[in-house]
């Protein structure tokens, strides 16, 4: 197991056959020294890509986001889920459906932040069916930026994401990926990079 597999192991709840809870690292209190790790990987991963801008989407891809930023040297956008009072005009949004939370939210990320000229990694905490990386692709595509690939930090190799983005031959990056939750126990796929 990587670093990440054992983190999960030793602190990850198994809700339920679909649902991994890791409020303890990732979706509340966060480690700062594993999202460390989780930045040096990513930039590790995408070296030689060129990249000049990762987008995430808030909360839980911004600290991720953040750190692998910090490696590679460039800006971290997150898309936001509520429109804010200071930014009105000169979006980019997409529809996300969270099949999950079974709601629907507009996401948005100002035009300033994201040209034609950018060379973008999409980050994101989990891939479950993939909705959330669909809607942050849309941007990307609206400012005419290029996409380069998708880093996860959990994949739920079980839902259909991770194979939605692969067959569309987008390269994606998954640190873990989650074979089955079932039995209360946590599988991991044995192709996980690093
Ligand atoms: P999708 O984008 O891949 O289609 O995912 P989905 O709609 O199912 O996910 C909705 C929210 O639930 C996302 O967080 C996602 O990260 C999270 N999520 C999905 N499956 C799991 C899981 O098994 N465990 C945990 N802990 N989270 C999961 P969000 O609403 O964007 O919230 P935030 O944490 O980023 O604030
Ligand atoms: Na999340
Ligand atoms: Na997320």
């Amino acid at each position: 197991m990587n670093f990440l597999e054992q983190k999960i192991a030793a602190e990850g709840k198994v809700l339920s056959e679909s649902v991994l809870k890791v409020d303890s690292f990732l979706n509340h209190q966060v480690d700062p020294q594993l999202m460390q790790k989780i930045g040096e990987e990513f930039a590790k991963l995408f070296s030689d890509a060129g990249i000049t801008k990762i987008v995430t989407l808030e909360s839980s891809g911004i600290a991720p986001a953040v750190m692998t930023g910090l490696r590679l040297n460039v800006p971290v956008v997150f898309a936001r889920k509520r429109k804010s009072l200071t930014l009105v005009d000169g979006l980019y949004s997409a529809e996300v459906h969270s099949f999950t939370k079974r709601e629907t939210n507009e996401i948005s990320v100002s035009k300033d932040y994201l040209t034609s000229d950018d060379v973008v990694l999409i980050l994101d905490d989990f891939l479950a069916n993939g909705q959330a990386v669909l809607g942050l692709m849309d941007i990307v595509n609206q400012a005419g930026a290029k996409l380069v690939g998708v880093g996860i930090v959990i994949e739920k190799g079980f839902q259909q994401g991770g194979q939605l983005l692969r067959e569309k031959g987008i390269r994606v990056e998954s640190l873990a990926i989650i074979d089955s939750l079932t039995n209360g126990e946590v599988t991991f796929k044995r192709e996980a990079t690093h």
